[in-house]
């Protein structure tokens, strides 16, 4: 009853990815990806085919930064001192992603030494500083070069990502257990294929959906290849679960709020645990059944394999209304916690519903949170962006939510906090800041806020106070 303890095998630790932390975009034979492909062709600007003005609160409403992801957090120079500020906040673990034009330039083919050389290097410094790393092979930086052979849609891209986590699997997998193949599938995909949100900024629902199914056979085949190879770890995905609630008290909108979270988590965390698509999204939405792809259970039952664990980036809410001249029969309101056009609103009662959900959904399958943060705007002030009561509160009141879950019965094996340090945020810049350390985008001067302090009080204890 009192007291909220995380417990002393939890792995607790930050994250980042690799565009948006590493910097030295061209360096060391690294070639170009989409994300920093879109944020030069767009910075400053609307991307394309975004009308400005439309009103859709789950959408972002504004230009792209005019920053590029050109230096990141300056990781690739700094990581020694990275790792280090880990260690000394007494976290046990640390996600980042590898970036796959670093390790493989032109998409597939010949391996590039320098790319291998720094993730070694980084898990290496990460094992010597007893934290356990937690590697994703995409979060988002597709090469430009794949991109230009159509990205995900190519019905090649499954044989291309397996064989990029071939390669990764043999250079690292003596040391990393914990892997995961894709990250936010439901963004890289549906908003990047399906409604025109995100790189590469394409648009229509039988695209989308296919591409989505590509993502998941190559999910499926890097898992399968990852078993296959008896390296002893556990590997799985990173879905992202918004807590969708009903607008109103009546059944048509809790069933718009489920239909919502099929879509979203379902479309991919269903597929991957039990080899089918959410049947009553197909059942019930005409959007989905006329553009599901050619084959598809055909596809699931050749290459379905279970994954070992779930990874859930949480942030916020959504409150939904049944509409039936939508997609998918519902449409977003305006919901309490955020003023409009808020990004980040946090509402931490939800990482508790996520959890109970996937106790209960997904069979208590192991659960990750790989992302949970807090954004504030950069007011380019070091010492008021340090002293971050906001964060902490943040932290607290997930941490506790987390404390609630375990003592519920939910099978939460760790907490990843987002992100390590001030990072590029896509599409947003340097002017959205997530980070326990702070840094200046400009020279890489880091310094830690008072949110890290606090972390760190809860990564030696495994408490929350
Ligand atoms: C989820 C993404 O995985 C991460 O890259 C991003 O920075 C955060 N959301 C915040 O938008």
């Amino acid at each position: 009853m009192f007291g909220f303890k995380l417990g002393k095998d939890f792995l607790i630790g930050t994250g980042n990815s690799a565009f948006q932390s590493e910097g030295a975009w061209d360096r060391d034979g690294k070639s170009e990806n989409i994300m920093e492909h879109y944020a030069r062709e767009f910075a400053g600007k609307y991307a394309a085919g975004y009308v400005p003005g439309t009103v859709d609160i789950t959408r972002r409403m504004k230009p792209y930064s005019e920053d590029l992801p050109d230096r990141g957090c300056f990781f690739y120079d700094h990581y020694e001192a990275y790792i280090e500020d880990m260690k000394k906040t007494g976290q046990n673990t640390y996600r980042f992603s590898l970036s796959w034009c670093r390790i493989i330039p032109a998409g597939v083919g010949e391996v590039n030494p320098k790319g291998i050389e720094f993730y070694n290097k980084v898990i290496n410094k990460c094992l010597e500083c007893n934290i356990t790393p937690f590697v994703d092979l995409y979060h988002w930086d597709l090469p430009q070069c794949l991109m230009e052979k159509g990205g995900f849609l190519n019905p090649e891209f499954p044989q291309w990502f397996e064989a990029y986590a071939k390669v990764c699997f043999e250079a690292f997998g003596d040391r990393v257990k914990l892997w995961s193949t894709f990250n936010e599938s439901d963004i890289a995909v549906t908003s990047g294929y399906g409604t025109n949100r995100f790189p590469p900024f394409r648009e229509g629902n039988r695209e989308g959906q296919l591409a989505g199914h590509h993502v998941l056979i190559a999910h499926f085949r890097a898992v399968r290849l990852y078993k296959s190879m008896n390296l002893g770890g556990k590997i799985g995905a990173v879905n992202c679960f918004t807590s969708i609630t009903p607008a109103r008290m009546c059944q048509e909108d809790i069933d718009a709020a489920a239909r919502q979270t099929e879509r979203r988590f379902g479309w991919w965390t269903e597929p991957m645990l039990e080899g089918r698509y959410p049947q009553r999204l197909i059942r019930e939405c005409a959007y989905v059944r006329d553009n599901m792809p050619v084959n598809y259970q055909e596809d699931l039952d050749r290459w379905f394999i279970p994954m070992d664990f779930l990874g859930v980036n949480y942030y916020i809410c959504n409150r939904t209304q049944y509409d039936p001249d939508r997609p998918m029969l519902s449409t977003y309101v305006e919901n309490f916690y955020s003023s409009p056009g808020q990004q980040f609103a946090p509402y931490p009662p939800g990482l508790l519903d996520v959890l109970l959900y996937i106790k209960d959904r997904y069979h208590n399958i192991p659960v990750y949170i790989t992302e949970n943060g807090c954004a504030l705007e950069n007011i380019n002030d070091p010492e008021k962006e340090c002293d971050d009561p906001e964060r902490i509160t943040y932290l607290r009141e997930h941490l506790r939510m987390c404390a609630r879950a375990l003592r519920a019965g939910c099978n939460l094996k760790g907490y990843y906090y987002w992100n390590d340090a001030d990072s590029y945020e896509e599409l947003d810049g340097y002017r959205l800041r997530f980070g326990l350390t702070w840094v200046d985008s400009s020279t890489g001067e880091r310094r830690w806020k008072k949110s890290r302090h606090y972390f760190s009080e809860i990564c030696k204890t495994k408490m929350v106070d």
